[in-house]
């Protein structure tokens, strides 16, 4: 079964998606991540970000994986070419040009198709920005999640303290949720936008955990209804 998990910056996938899997057995894959591998690899490179094809070379010959904290079964850790990059993929210089990055259609080509063939090898809750819409329009249960932008931000500020890596300062963090929205939601190749079918979770002033039982719950329901 793949659960789709996707929405803009801050409303809460990453938290929510690798709880349901944790409740529910299954994998996760954070594709925001593999974008945020590429972007990273470009600016080691010096790689010029308006130029996709020479980013679709790098996003087609860097093997991204992914790997465990002892005994957590969520996989939080990220590695490029066997580099960690798992706080280097996480900072301000990176925030602000992955959206660039992520645009470009060779660079998209190249990680759906590991997405897919990752998504495909068992059961996953995948989360990110086009994965009810592009990557698995199949998939069996589409969350789209949101929040306010300041609830987002406010969050993002949050993690980022937790995380020790990247802006703490509200209004910068803002501003980028913000630019990268418009970005995200405008780019030509699949941009930001809800399934038709998918389920639509505003999370302002909802907790984390009636979340991510309602989504739990419908996978629940689909397996027993299967049986
Ligand atoms: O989820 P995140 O903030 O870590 O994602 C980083 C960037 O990657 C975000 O600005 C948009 C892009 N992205 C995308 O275009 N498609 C996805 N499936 C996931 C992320």
């Amino acid at each position: 079964m793949i659960i789709a998990i996707d929405g803009p910056s801050g409303a809460g996938k990453s938290t929510v998606a690798k709880s349901v899997a944790k409740k529910l057995g299954f994998s996760c894959l954070d594709t925001g991540a593999m974008y945020r591998c590429i972007a990273w690899c470009a600016l080691e490179e010096q790689a010029d970000l308006s130029d996709g094809e020479r980013l679709g070379a790098i996003a087609r010959e860097k093997e991204i994986s992914f790997g465990h904290v002892e005994g957590d079964p969520v996989p939080r850790r990220v590695f490029v070419d066997g580099v960690e990059v798992t706080d280097a993929i996480r900072t301000a210089t990176i925030d602000k040009s992955v959206s660039t990055v992520s645009a470009h259609p060779p660079v998209r080509a190249a990680l759906v198709d590991q997405q897919r063939r990752i998504g495909n090898a068992g059961d996953f809750v995948i989360e990110g920005r086009d994965i009810g819409t592009v990557v698995f329009p199949n998939a069996e249960v589409k969350v789209f999640l949101t929040a306010s932008n300041e609830e987002r931000a406010r969050r993002r500020v949050l993690q980022n303290e937790q995380r020790g890596v990247g802006s703490v300062d509200f209004d910068e963090v803002l501003a980028d949720i913000v630019r990268r929205d418009e970005q995200d939601s405008n780019r030509a190749t699949a941009p930001l936008v809800a399934a038709d079918d998918a389920v639509a979770i505003d999370s302002t002033g909802k907790t984390i955990d009636d979340v991510i039982e309602d989504i739990c719950e419908r996978a629940r329901a689909l397996r027993r209804d299967a049986e």
